[in-house]
This record gives structure tokens, sequence and C-alpha cells, in this order.
């Protein structure tokens, strides 16, 4: 989780709508409060890595009745679902087509009932895991603003410089050791390599494709964060590993990073 105390206060003095993009994190909390509900909306994913999965899909969340309307019309296609009878609704919107099927749902309530006994076995390997590094002078871990609340889908940790960042994560891919992420050459979860993005590359004219968007998109440069992605590795905490593949990966992790 990210400092919410801080962006709460920061968006209530700025007057900006805070929206969780909470994907990654069902289950966890921040000072005893569900992440996804700090701000006019949160949105979680059930995608098959995640916390608990439907396959595909996922949900938004939000106290507000009209923006709960709007979301709802936005994933079936406009539609305000007012009846029983869907060609009689109206379609106050424009909507796409991210519906999650009836099928899918019942394979997320199912998963739901699992969400206690998976977040428990999470929270005992990724500790396992983090305990077994602490002693390492050149791993250190990033903060949690409430450790108490981490929902431990993810270990991450950074390394003195990019450089050694970068080989342990190709020291580790060589012995085997699946589910290490160096996110920073990632294509897909940092921005530097989203070229797609910053040229708003779409199938039909995007109506954000305004004059000035691109020059904004190809303009961003974040520092700071390009310093920490840099050192930062990420380990997937696995639910279902057995005591002995804790134990080797442990072993495996302990030999790269010393
Ligand atoms: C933080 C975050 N946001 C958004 C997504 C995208 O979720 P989905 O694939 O369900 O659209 C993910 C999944 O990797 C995520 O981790």
């Amino acid at each position: 989780m990210p400092r919410l105390a801080e962006l709460v206060a920061v968006c209530q003095k700025r007057g900006v709508p805070l929206i969780e993009d909470a994907a990654q994190a069902m289950g966890a909390s921040y000072r005893g409060r569900a992440l996804g509900t700090f701000g006019l909306a949160g949105s979680f994913s059930f995608d098959y890595v995640k916390t608990i999965t439907c396959a595909e899909g996922g949900a938004v969340v939000t106290d507000d009745p009209a923006l709960h309307d709007r979301v709802q019309a936005f994933t079936d296609h406009g539609h305000d679902h007012r009846g029983a009878d869907r060609g009689a609704d109206q379609h106050p919107i424009i909507g796409l087509n991210f519906r999650l099927s009836e099928l899918h749902a019942a394979v997320g309530l199912a998963q739901l009932r699992k969400l206690d006994l998976i977040l428990e076995r999470q929270r005992a390997h990724k500790r396992f895991l983090k305990d077994g590094l602490a002693d390492l002078a050149r791993v250190t871990f990033r903060e949690l603003p409430d450790p108490d609340g981490d929902s431990a889908t993810f270990l991450s940790f950074f390394l003195p410089s990019e450089a050694e960042a970068r080989q342990a994560a190709r020291d580790l891919a060589a012995r085997g050791v699946d589910g290490c992420f160096y996110w920073y050459d990632n294509n897909w979860h940092y921005h530097r390599q989203w070229q797609h993005f910053k040229d708003l590359a779409s199938p039909a004219l995007l109506a954000v494709k305004r004059a000035g968007w691109l020059e904004h998109l190809h303009a961003i440069h974040v520092p700071r964060s390009d310093a920490l992605l840099g050192r930062t590795l990420c380990l997937l905490i696995k639910v279902n590993w057995t005591p002995d593949q804790l134990a080797q990966r442990l072993t495996q992790l302990r030999a790269v990073l010393a």
C-alpha cells in the first residue's frame, strides 16, 4: 500500500478525487481499513495471478451511487439496468463490454471463501523469505506503511545499484528461480518502454488524442522512480509452495544475493 494518510490529506486539500488501483491488493488493509475504500472508488483485478481469481475480470467499489451507476453502465454497453428487459434499458452513456460473466463470478465467490487461508499462507511464506534474507548487507526492504495490512503477494527489496540488481535478476533466472521480477526492464509494469502508450497507438481515434498530449507523454521524466525501480527486485509469493520448495528457494536466493 502507498502512504494513504498522506495521499488522502493531499487529495482533500487540493480537491482531487482519489481513485485507488487496488488490483493486486484484495485482502490488504491500511490502519485496519480495506485498501480500495479510501477514496471515491477503488478497483480490483481477478486475473489469474491475483490474490483471488475469476480467471479474468475485476471489480470497482464505491459508496457513491451516481458513480456506481456510471461504472456499471460503462462496463455493459451503457445499459442503465433498470428493469428485467434488457432491450428496454436506456443508455445514458456509451459503454464497452467489460462484463464479468456469471460463470466467472461463481468461481470468484468460491475463491472469496478461501481468501483468509490464502492471506495466511502468503504472509507465512513472505515472512519466511524476508526473515531468511534479513542478515544480508546488500539487501534492503521496501518500506510498508502498515506491515500488518500487507496481503503479501510480493516481496520487494533493493540492491545497492542498478547494475547489481540487473545482475542478480539474471543470476536468479539462470538458477531457475522463477517469479523474481526486475520491473525496471519489464515491458508491462513500468512506463519506461511503453511506447504504445506514449504514442497513444490505438485501433481507432482516441478522444484524448488532442494537441499537446503526445508531447506530454513523450516528456515523462521520473528520475526518482527510475532510481528506485532500477535497484528493485520483486519476488512473487505463491500460496502452494511446500516447505521444501520454500527452503530451496531461500537457499538459491541467499546464494545469489549474499
Ligand atoms: C496494480 C495493477 N493494476 C492493474 C492491473 C491490471 O489488471 P487486469 O489485468 O485485471 O486489467 C494489474 C495486473 O497486473 C495490477 O497489478
